[in-house]
């Protein structure tokens, strides 16, 4: 006789392929549509599946775990970013949670390096003009950037995507530079020429991009305040791939309105969908829908990851990605 089938419920829709592996392995319920499952729903879910696939979209708080049965085993988050799972509350109430780390780390440093770019090369303005019809004839004036060769990049987080970003940056000729709790192996510090900051305002205003890439906790809510905010150069650029709470969106736009920094790219909003009104309309931001990891290839990787975690649950097993709140 076979193993028992987990009864899972997905709160996400995934590609095709992986939600076909996700019914031929456990009794799934899919989540066909795109929007997120409404809070009804995913409470419905706590109180009946084994095993809930977050993501994202979902609040799995205190009282998603209030509403949970004794049935519940896991919640296999379809990411890797955790900041909306009360974890304390799951391991508290011996509930497993997963995630996703490692297979969306290159999709989201490309992405990363991809908005620095276009950040200081105005890719967005120029493809605007282009659209609009108004490319008339070359100028030695026109559109003119900031060249990035050469210049210092600042990542705040060097874990997993912080490193994948510093490859890539080192390989378009920058000076990398990091904040970190702690500094990164002799090894990586060598291979990526390195220069730790122990002391985050110093490396702020001495930088000309700077990339969050670090996870949200309660210790990096708004690391990027204000004050901190205000000790960047006027020609630097800000980048943030990770979340958008680390950052005060408001004192951010502002800047960027009084011209107090030349530029950002964001893929991540403090109040995510909604967007700081002061951020629309300014040539400078380029603002992206949270699709840093959006590859088809990442996007499988992630499915296969989450079937992985729950495959080993339902055979008995621990998990692989489990989230401990150790090393929260
Ligand atoms: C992640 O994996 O954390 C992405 O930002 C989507 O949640």
């Amino acid at each position: 006789m076979g193993t028992k089938k987990l009864n899972v419920v997905m709160t996400v829709k995934l590609p095709d392929g992986v939600e076909t592996r996700f019914r031929e392995l456990f009794n799934t319920t899919l989540w066909l549509t795109k929007e997120p499952m409404p809070r009804e729903k995913l409470l419905e879910a706590a109180a009946t599946a084994e095993v809930v696939v977050s993501s994202i979209n979902d609040r799995i708080d205190e009282d998603f775990f209030a509403a949970a049965g004794e049935q519940l085993k896991m919640i296999a988050n379809f990411g890797v970013g955790h900041d909306h799972i009360d974890v304390a509350k799951a391991v508290e109430k011996g509930i497993i949670v997963t995630n996703t780390p490692g297979v969306l780390t290159e999709d989201t440093a490309e992405m990363t390096m991809g908005l620095i770019i276009a950040v200081a090369r105005r890719f967005v303005e120029g493809a605007g003009t282009v659209q609009r019809g108004e490319f008339s004839a070359w100028s030695p004036t026109f559109m003119m950037g900031r060249r990035i060769y050469g210049k210092r990049l600042g990542i705040v987080g060097m874990g997993r995507i912080g490193q994948a970003l510093a490859r890539r940056a080192r390989a378009f000729g920058m000076q990398v530079h990091y904040h970190n709790r702690k500094p990164v192996s002799p090894r990586i510090s060598d291979e990526l020429e390195a220069t730790y900051w122990d002391d985050l305002d110093q490396m702020l205003a001495r930088m000309d991009v700077i990339s969050i890439n670090c996870p949200r906790t309660p210790e990096t809510y708004h690391l990027l305040n204000a004050e901190r905010l205000a000790l960047l150069q006027p020609h630097a650029i800000l980048v943030n791939t990770a979340r958008g709470q680390i950052v005060d969106e408001d004192a951010l736009a502002q800047l960027l309105k009084d011209h107090k920094i030349a530029g950002v790219g964001l893929d991540v909003y403090e109040r995510a969908p909604a967007i700081a009104p002061a951020l629309f309309g300014l040539p400078n931001a380029v603002m992206l829908p949270h699709m840093a990891s959006s590859t088809i290839e990442a996007r499988t990787d992630m499915g296969d990851r989450v079937i992985l975690n729950i495959k080993t649950l339902q055979d008995g097993h621990r998990p692989p990605d489990r989230i401990i709140p150790a090393m929260l």
